[in-house]
């Protein structure tokens, strides 16, 4: 069994719609996901002693078009953003350099994921109130998104969030 699901997981961004619950294998760690996330492998071409040159391609890699790019750097150790969700937008969000905690939460549960490599990426397809900690100083946060910015795709407020997602089902 943890053969196929370690074959899911090298699959790089896995093109289905459908996200799966699902266990998967990250850096040695039994992942059990419970929330609609994933964890994916950036495809990387490491040169010895010269570092390494990461990739990924919209319309290739990804489940969506990439239309925006952005990236937060200068942040200090143990600061926090983010504290919203969004409604529709897609997200990849990668750390190229440094540590980065982030917290998921669907409104019932929360999931800690930490971004400390340049070759695995967290997609966030549904919305989930997210909470960002700088775990190294000047850690450097990137995101390929699937649209452009819109402030009214934002939900800043944890119980409108609440309200929002117990809506999305019924
Ligand atoms: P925000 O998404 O709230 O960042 P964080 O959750 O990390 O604090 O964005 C911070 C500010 O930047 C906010 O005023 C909106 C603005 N912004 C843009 O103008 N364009 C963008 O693409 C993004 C992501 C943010």
């Amino acid at each position: 069994m943890l053969g196929s699901e370690k074959k899911s997981y090298n699959i790089l961004f896995d093109k289905s719609t459908l996200i799966e619950r699902r266990t998967v294998k990250i850096n040695k760690d039994l992942c059990v996901k419970t929330m609609n996330y994933r964890m994916v492998e950036i495809r990387s071409i490491h040169s010895q002693g010269l570092g390494s040159l990461s990739f990924f391609e919209s319309g290739r890699d990804m489940s969506f078009e990439i239309k925006r790019i952005y990236y937060i750097t200068g942040v200090p150790a143990n600061f926090k953003r983010g504290y919203h969700a969004h409604k529709t937008l897609k997200q990849l969000l990668f750390c190229p350099y440094g540590s980065i905690e982030i917290i998921l939460d669907d409104g019932e549960r929360k999931e800690s994921i930490i971004l400390n490599d340049s070759s695995k990426g967290l997609i966030i397809e549904e919305p989930l109130w997210r909470e960002m900690t700088w775990i190294v100083k000047e850690s450097v946060l990137c995101v390929a998104a699937s649209d452009y910015y819109d402030q009214n795709d934002y939900i800043r407020d944890y119980n409108s969030f609440r309200v929002y997602r117990s809506q999305m089902y019924t």
